[in-house]
């Protein structure tokens, strides 16, 4: 009898167990195959152009520990093109071919030597475009190697002053109109036999295509001037502005970065300014730039300091793609309070201090704009949330700003432990 009773009780706890499997198993299996409400309205982008921006604003957990501030990066350095620069680009191009002053199949042209090359390089093709880049003779040979192996082509011209009329950027502009130039001829071509040939004086000869630098492109160019043109600013305006403040969930208090261009600090300040006035905004000025002095008061050089002047910029600071003595029309759009001047020297020190505390390889602008972000909150107090743009990633400098014997020729090797150079 008593057998008979632990058998039943042994059948009925297998039972018992049985169930209670069988239900979180169903249950395993029912969670698994349901998709989450998020999963189900991620649809896939359309082409590379939907991986550019929406990049993730990040809490820099040393530098807020270290100041009692939020301090957060905008990681730029994720777009596909690694660089800040991939917004510029698709917004300039996007606006060309919407009032038709660059058609499928045309050429981008820009006079660069940094990240906005490439990253009209990167896109332009999923635009049908093609992109043609100016650049100074005495630029890292690995800069063009990299342009055209994104399919650019890159022409190496002799460094000379901004108002010379073969500087790079005056280069890029002429190709523009060059290609336009061609365009138009071929236009009036009509192709007999395979060949493209042009109606002069009712005479037929063939178009001389050959020595041509844009022999492929005909049809037509665009100079994309990423330093007058605003649609620089505005990809800033309506892209990275509006995200860090969603992102943000509005309650920043601060912002600030470097300029080159000036579109970034620009479009960003207009638009968190427009939403909230109190909001504030800082400009930190790499070594040799003019914008320091333009902010905090309202001169920009001297007579002898006007890049226009210099027949090549001497070496001012190691830090890339910041710093100018030149007001551009994007920079002017800029809402301002303040300055701050930050140095290579910090640079250098807090790029190896973020890498070693957060695990963030930057490149020289992230770091410099990461400088600036400390000493507003230095400024202004703890309790404040600070935010900042992580422009490119490391992986761009290292021949000089991540180059051990570089780095000791100038006297900028890094010796800090914590962020004594700060003060701190
Ligand atoms: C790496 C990097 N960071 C920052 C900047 C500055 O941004 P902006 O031109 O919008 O002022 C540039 C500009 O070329 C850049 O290349």
């Amino acid at each position: 009898m008593a057998s008979v009773r632990t058998t039943g009780a042994f059948v009925a706890a297998v039972s018992i167990s049985m169930v209670l499997f069988s239900y979180f198993l169903c249950n395993y299996r029912s969670k698994r195959k349901a998709p989450s409400p998020i999963s189900k309205n991620k649809k896939p982008g359309n082409g590379l152009i939907h991986a550019v921006g929406n990049t993730p604003l990040i809490r820099i957990n040393s530098l807020s520990e270290a100041t009692c501030c939020e301090i957060l990066g905008k990681c730029e350095f994720l777009n596909p093109g690694g660089s800040v620069k991939d917004r510029v680009a698709v917004k300039i191009i996007e606006e060309a071919l919407e009032s038709g002053q660059l058609v499928c199949g045309g050429v981008v042209t820009e006079g660069s030597a940094g990240s906005t090359a490439i990253s009209l390089a990167t896109v332009a093709p999923a635009y049908g475009c093609k992109c043609h880049v100016v650049i100074p003779d005495d630029v890292a040979i690995e800069k063009s190697q990299i342009l055209e192996a994104l399919g650019a082509t890159v022409e190496r011209v002799r460094p000379v002053s901004i108002t010379h009329r073969d500087h790079y950027v005056n280069i890029a502009r002429r190709r523009a109109l060059e290609a336009n130039e061609l365009a138009s001829k071929l236009r009036k071509t009509e192709k007999i036999d395979g060949k493209f040939l042009e109606q002069i004086d009712g005479c037929i000869s063939d178009v001389e295509k050959k020595d041509s630098i844009f022999s492929s492109y005909c049809s037509g160019g665009f100079f994309a001037d990423q330093f007058e043109n605003l649609a620089n600013f505005r990809a800033h305006y309506q892209g990275t502005g509006p995200e860090i403040w969603e992102q943000s969930g509005g309650s920043l208090d601060l912002f600030v970065a470097a300029a080159g261009t000036g579109g970034t600090v620009a479009g960003i300040s207009s638009f968190l300014r427009e939403k909230n006035p109190n909001i504030k905004c800082f400009l930190i000025d790499p070594p040799g730039s003019g914008l320091f002095n333009k902010v905090t008061r309202g001169v920009m050089y001297t007579r002898e300091e006007a890049e226009g002047k210099r027949l090549k910029n001497p070496f001012d600071t190691i830090t890339e793609g910041i710093g100018i003595n030149r007001l551009t029309q994007n920079f002017k759009m800029a809402k301002l309070d303040g300055a701050y001047r930050g140095t290579d020297k910090e640079a250098v020190e807090m790029s190896r201090y973020l890498l070693k505390n957060d695990g963030l390889f930057l490149g020289s602008s992230s770091a410099m704009n990461c400088v600036g972000a400390v000493r507003v909150a230095q400024s202004l107090g703890p309790g404040h949330t600070i935010v900042t743009i992580l422009c490119d990633s490391g992986t761009r400098h290292l021949s000089k700003f991540y180059d051990a014997q570089y780095l000791s020729e100038h006297g900028l090797t890094p010796t800090a432990t914590g962020l004594e150079f700060l003060g701190i």
